[in-house]
């Protein structure tokens, strides 16, 4: 089965609301008519209104970086599904400084998902272990631990995409190689297809994330389990970005 690639930039606790406008704007003109890649931004929550204006109407498709898993009430600070699923397509759930900083746990990841699908959002999982977990070859029971429990009692995940960020590669400018990040990526597609069945695990498009650059994305999108990327700091330079959609329509 082909799966239709991604590049995803998810640009954490950066820019302005004008300086989220005028990296939209860019990238709107620079992506617009880049075919066989799906393009997605993630800006902070409080651009993601006039991001929406510029990128309305061009094939760039937009994403919020969490949400709680409440429809609305007494929850100070946090923002619904409901409220982003008139705004965006994806959701990222899981992102390990979610996991590290605010102390999400794969329970709470589990019911964000439910709740992301329900209200028609495509949720970006993330998952990862960290240096200590893969020097003490413990990878493969993160791993399995996360998505098993990240996806306990959804059958039917819709249009989920799973992210593979290796904590120890986030922001560090230390990637994972291109092979092993394959065959982490080949063990994720195992675990979905033992839990939500072959067919699933055969559709889930499969990202690689952690200090993807221009320069090094050729060698992940070449990996036959790799469906594209999920990128921090390089998605906020628009060439950069620009690039690394480029670079993932041609490999795939
Ligand atoms: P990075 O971040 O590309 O800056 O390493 C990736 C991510 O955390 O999504």
């Amino acid at each position: 089965m082909k799966r239709f690639p991604v590049a995803a930039g998810n640009w954490k606790m950066n820019t302005t609301v004008e300086e989220a406008a005028a990296l939209a704007k860019e990238l709107r003109d620079r992506l617009d008519r880049l075919d066989g890649v799906e393009k997605i931004v993630c800006p902070p929550f409080v651009s993601l209104v006039p991001v929406k204006g510029i990128i309305t109407g061009s094939s760039i498709k937009l994403g919020a970086q969490n949400m709680y898993f409440q429809e609305k009430g007494a929850f100070t600070g946090e923002v619904s599904p409901t409220m982003l699923a008139g705004l965006c397509q994806y959701v990222i759930l899981g992102h390990s400084e979610r996991r590290q900083y605010f102390h999400e746990e794969d329970r709470l990841v589990n019911r964000k998902l439910k709740a992301a699908l329900k209200a028609g959002l495509a949720p970006i999982l993330c998952v990862g272990e960290k240096l200590e977990d893969r020097e003490g070859g413990r990878t493969e029971e993160v791993i399995t631990r996360q998505i098993s429990e990240g996806l306990a009692d959804i059958p039917n995940p819709g249009d989920l995409v799973i992210a593979y960020e290796p904590i120890w590669a986030i922001g560090t400018g230390r990637a994972a190689t291109a092979s092993q990040a394959n065959e982490t990526i080949g063990l994720i597609r195992r675990v979905v297809g033992g839990q939500c069945g072959g067919a699933v695990a055969e559709g889930v498009r499969l990202l690689y994330g952690g200090s993807v650059t221009a320069a090094n994305i050729l060698e992940f999108v070449s990996q036959s389990e790799i469906d594209g990327s999920l990128v921090g700091g390089a998605s906020l330079k628009a060439g950069d970005f620009t690039s690394i959609a480029e670079q993932t329509a041609r490999a795939k």
